[in-house]
């Protein structure tokens, strides 16, 4: 599979990352510590880790992925964050991020919803899915409000480095093709 290199919707831009995405990837999110709670990567401390990161987003559109795509508003083009899917045969699993600043507009809903109504309509694709901590509540709301239905608890699934190192409860959430 090798997605679109940009999307377009009603308010946002996704387009692959570049090198000069470190800077703002640093100071939007991946430097704030509320914003990367429920996350699996550690809270970065340095842009150099940002730019690790985009090697290795890099990697992914040089391969079977994930596919990163970073966010920016139509407006004013300013990079607001980040979605990636991870194609596993029919499935897709969807990750994500916005900075503190443009969080509860809307936005990630917008996102969500275009990237799996892209990824539902390849024909290899029968599945879009997601874990979020179930704690995290802002981001259940997303996939909820995007047409995902909560499948299950998924206990002790997997661990929020920034949280602590213990394996926590995640939520399952996924939105299938339709059978004909
Ligand atoms: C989760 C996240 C992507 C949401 O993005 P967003 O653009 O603010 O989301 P939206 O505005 O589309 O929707 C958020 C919804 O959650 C709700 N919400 C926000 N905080 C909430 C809370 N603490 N409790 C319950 N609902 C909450 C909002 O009210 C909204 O629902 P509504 O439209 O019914 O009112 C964003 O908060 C974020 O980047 N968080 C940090 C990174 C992260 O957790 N990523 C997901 C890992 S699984």
């Amino acid at each position: 599979m090798k997605p679109p290199a940009t999307f377009e919707t009603a308010r946002l831009r996704l387009r692959t990352p570049i090198m000069d995405d470190a800077e703002a990837i640093f100071t939007t999110y991946a430097n704030d510590a509320e914003a990367t709670r429920y996350v699996s990567f550690r809270t970065h401390l340095s842009p150099a880790e940002a730019r690790e990161y985009l090697r290795h987003c890099a990697a992914g559109w040089a391969g079977d992925g994930p596919f990163t795509w970073v966010i920016l508003q139509r407006e004013d083009g300013r990079l607001a964050g980040a979605i990636d899917i991870r194609p596993q045969d029919h499935r897709v699993e969807l990750g994500y991020i916005l900075g503190r600043a443009y969080w509860g507009r809307g936005y990630m809903t917008e996102v969500v919803r275009a990237v799996s109504d892209w990824a539902l309509a390849q024909p290899a694709v029968h599945r879009v899915w997601a874990v979020c901590d179930v704690d995290n509540h802002a981001s259940a709301r997303v996939l909820e409000k995007a047409g995902l239905a909560r499948e299950g608890r998924l206990r002790r699934w997997g661990v929020h480095p920034n949280v602590s190192a213990i394996p926590r409860d995640f939520w399952c959430y996924a939105r299938v093709k339709e059978t004909p």
